[in-house]
């Protein structure tokens, strides 16, 4: 059993840190100045990229909940049945604040380029989110696998 609780828990941090890799990625790429003129080529590639990451997400956050992870973590600690709660409503809400993103920009056009400063504010509000429920799950394996239960590897 506890073989299994480790290459989970080891399998959802290798995760993690693709994700992060992937989240510095697009911060540069929203970070790049661009012009009016590039905003409806710029945008279609950016809608693709953050639908590319919204997959992957969605993909992570089945491991979590379906794979065992979240199911193993409260078989060993019942008593964090609130922080495995909390975890997946913000799952929730972070794929819902990426489809609003994805969804305003599709509507916009080329004279709602001044529209961009807001979905930069947006997508870096979502990484922010992401980044902090990721710890919040380092920070839960840590209590559960390590404390209790000895090294995961
Ligand atoms: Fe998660
Ligand atoms: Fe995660």
């Amino acid at each position: 059993m506890q073989k299994k609780i480790s290459e989970i828990a080891a399998r959802v941090e290798a995760e993690h840190e693709t994700l992060k890799r992937t989240m510095s990625i697009l911060e540069n790429e929203i970070k790049h100045e661009i012009s009016s003129v590039d905003f409806s080529v710029w945008k279609l590639e950016f809608m693709g990229k953050l639908r590319d990451f919204q997959s992957s997400l969605l993909k992570h956050f089945d491991l979590e909940e379906e794979g065992d992870f979240m199911e193993e973590i409260l078989s060993i600690a019942p008593q964090f049945q609130d922080r495995v709660e909390r975890l997946e409503e913000e799952h929730t809400e972070i794929i819902s604040d990426l489809n609003g993103i994805l969804a305003d920009l599709k509507k916009f056009s080329d004279r709602d380029f001044p529209q961009l400063a807001g979905i930069r504010k947006r997508v870096g509000e979502i990484f922010t989110s992401l980044y902090s429920h990721e710890a919040a799950e380092r920070e839960l394996m840590q209590d559960v696998y390590l404390q209790d239960h000895g090294p995961v590897d």
